[in-house]
């Protein structure tokens, strides 16, 4: 039998009830503490009523200056994770796996929200120093950039103890996956691709070196984290620079057959990211399916798919053809909270899809 969208999956000792995941979307929707708020219950709890297998909370802060912006969510203390476990609690009572991505936003923190436009903030508007593998800070096109620290020795091992601290506060919040945020041009990016990490001592320079961070907070999550539950690690699988030397596809997949013997049981394959300058194709339909395609070709772990997945049809394609084992669904998920319960619907799978009770009659 082919797999499709709603053949369970089971990763170590999680059991994915079908093959739709809610992609990881900041919300900038807690005051500037980061703790997570009634809006994270809803929204997240919302997704989880909506059928989707996995649920996965924002990029989620696991140190102060890794912010994104001030409203984003934060794990940098217990007091984080207590606030975030009512969340996890709806989303896991509504059958949904409810996970957490891991993050650290280094050079691309400190700036006003998405919908304030994205600007860096200064320390005195409630900013803060950025650090980074090199000091060239961000550039912004429209702004002037703000100044960038490159962290020494020290800055490297807090941010690899505050990984594994986030993970351990996740875990007692009632999180049962984990997913290291490595795309998208913030830290862990930032030291895997050359265009920002200009380092020469053991974390830059080489792949090897390159790539000796994001391995190493892979395997400091894997260590705090069950053996029955799942660790994924999301990466950009291109810089979409091809005209300087800059992270490719090769690297992606060289590196995803390592995150397997460390320990991530998935790889989310996104792109992009870390410069202005990138050549982002058209956002159409699957627009980065081949990269998830091609990382899976490339290692043990399963895959993940994101980017330009909107459809029913289209989803179910992704699975039944092998591309990707997870269907990984952002903005449709704004415009419908309900995609897996619609998506069952028009691919006549009712009888196949975890609906809440109290739903039954709308269908
Ligand atoms: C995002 N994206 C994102 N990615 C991520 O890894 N962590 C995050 O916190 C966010 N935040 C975020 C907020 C909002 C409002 C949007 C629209 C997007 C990227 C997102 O997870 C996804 O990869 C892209 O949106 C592409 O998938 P779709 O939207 O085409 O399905």
């Amino acid at each position: 039998m082919t797999d499709d969208l709603f053949t369970p999956l089971s990763l170590r000792g999680t059991e994915i009830r079908n093959r739709v995941m809610v992609s990881p979307m900041c919300q900038y929707s807690c005051d500037d503490d980061g703790l997570a708020t009634d809006w994270h219950r809803v929204h997240l709890g919302s997704r989880a009523v909506g059928g989707a297998g996995v649920v996965m909370a924002e990029a989620t802060a696991v140190e102060a200056r890794g912010r994104i912006s001030p409203n984003d969510l934060g794990i940098w203390s217990d007091e984080h994770g207590d606030a975030l476990a009512p969340t996890a609690e709806f989303v896991s009572e509504h059958g949904a796996v409810p996970a957490i991505q891991l993050a650290h936003a280094g050079r691309k923190g400190s700036k006003t929200r998405a919908w304030e436009g994205s600007h860096p903030l200064g320390p005195d508007d409630g900013g803060w120093e950025t650090v980074a593998p090199s000091d060239a800070p961000y550039p912004y096109e429209d702004d002037d950039p703000p100044a960038t620290r490159r962290m020494d020795q020290d800055d490297i091992e807090d941010v690899i103890d505050a990984f594994e601290a986030g993970a351990e506060r996740a875990l007692t919040a009632g999180f049962e996956v984990a997913e290291v945020h490595a795309a998208h041009g913030y830290l862990l990016h930032q030291f895997l691709s050359p265009v920002t990490n200009r380092r020469e001592d053991d974390y830059g320079g080489s792949f090897a070196d390159r790539a000796r961070l994001v391995r190493e907070v892979t395997r400091r999550v894997r260590d705090v984290w069950p053996d029955e539950k799942s660790v994924f690690v999301r990466l950009s699988a291109t810089d979409w620079l091809p005209d300087r030397e800059s992270w490719t596809v090769d690297d992606t997949a060289h590196l995803a057959g390592l995150l397997a013997d460390d320990g991530a049981d998935l790889i989310d394959v996104s792109a992009g990211g870390i410069h202005p300058d990138q050549q982002v194709p058209d956002g159409g339909p699957n627009y980065q399916v081949p990269y998830a395609e091609r990382v899976g070709e490339a290692t043990d772990a399963a895959v993940g798919a994101v980017g330009g997945i909107t459809a029913a049809e289209q989803a179910d394609a992704v699975v039944r053809n092998g591309r990707a084992d997870l269907a990984i669904v952002g903005r449709e998920h704004l415009r419908d909270p309900y995609f897996t319960l619609h998506a069952a619907e028009e691919l006549d799978a009712l009888d196949r899809v975890d609906m809440p009770v109290q739903y039954r009659r709308g269908f």
